[in-house]
């Protein structure tokens, strides 16, 4: 199935896109410009992460970022939509403290913004939430590994599960999820062997960040991968462009032409 060839990306296309052994592409964006131009481009997934606490918003953490606030991405990024699926991060605070919470959150992503799903971290710590959310209806992509809502009992962003208990967790977790009806995980920064393990168990899709290429599809943060945010860059990331220097240049052109009085010119004006 190439991805032109599909009309609509649902949580049935990207089941089937891992039974064919096709891998499926998901990028993050967070307005509606963007969203736009990767959609057309025939991304598989756009993810509304709750990195947009980071990469919009300019804090150090996902904590920070409130459910209005995700809401208001997530509405900009699904007036793009054609065709790719669009997944919204239900953010910290949103769903921690019970199942009830959990769904009510997760309904008002859906009723504001028009996505078509959420996503949330962890693994038996939210099976409730999750089991909740799925039988109202709603879809749900797990995270497990480096989950960054979770930062502050990490302490640190280094890899995950290296260790055995945490890596036999994560695999539990993985299992936990798919039981209890989600359509998906994301798995960050991990070892390439436990991922490859957790995908072959699993019928529902892996999808990777930092997580090797056995994954059933591959995730990244659109300032990362687009080098407009210079200032990350971890081993997994694969800069596909510099933008950060050529906005910078143009930038610079715009200044000269404006101090030097070269812009507008005869033709640029009425
Ligand atoms: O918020 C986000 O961008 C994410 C990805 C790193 C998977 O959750």
């Amino acid at each position: 199935m190439a991805p032109k060839e599909i009309k609509k990306v649902t949580t049935n296309t990207i089941q089937k896109l891992k039974i064919a052994g096709e891998k499926i592409s998901m990028i993050t964006a967070y307005d509606y410009s963007f969203a736009k131009l990767f959609d057309a481009a025939g991304i598989d997934i756009i993810l509304v992460g709750d990195s947009a606490s980071n990469v919009m918003a300019g804090h150090t953490t996902t904590l920070p970022i409130t459910l209005d606030q995700m809401i208001y991405h997530a509405q900009s990024v699904v007036r793009a939509r054609e065709r790719s699926l669009i997944v919204v991060d239900i953010p910290f605070g949103s769903y921690q403290s019970n199942s009830e919470i959990a769904l009510a959150s997760a309904i008002k992503i859906m009723k504001e913004s028009g996505a078509h799903t959420v996503k949330l971290e962890g693994g038996e710590e939210v099976i409730d939430s999750v089991k909740k959310i799925v039988s109202a209806g709603i879809p749900v992509m797990g995270h497990l590994g480096l989950t960054p809502q979770s930062i502050n009992k990490f302490g640190t962003y280094v890899v995950r599960a290296t260790e055995k208990s945490e890596a036999e967790k994560l695999k539990k977790d993985a299992l936990l999820l798919q039981e209890a009806g989600a359509f998906a995980i994301v798995l960050e920064k991990i070892p390439a062997t436990l991922a490859k393990e957790v995908s072959e168990s699993l019928t529902i899709p892996t999808i990777g960040i930092g997580a090797g290429k056995y994954c059933d599809g591959q995730v990244l943060v659109m300032h990362d991968m687009l080098g407009i945010n210079t200032e990350f860059k971890p081993r997994f990331l694969r800069q596909y462009l510099n933008l950060s220097e050529q906005i910078t240049g143009a930038v610079q052109r715009y200044i000269k032409d404006v101090k030097g009085s070269e812009f507008p010119n005869e033709n640029e004006q009425y």
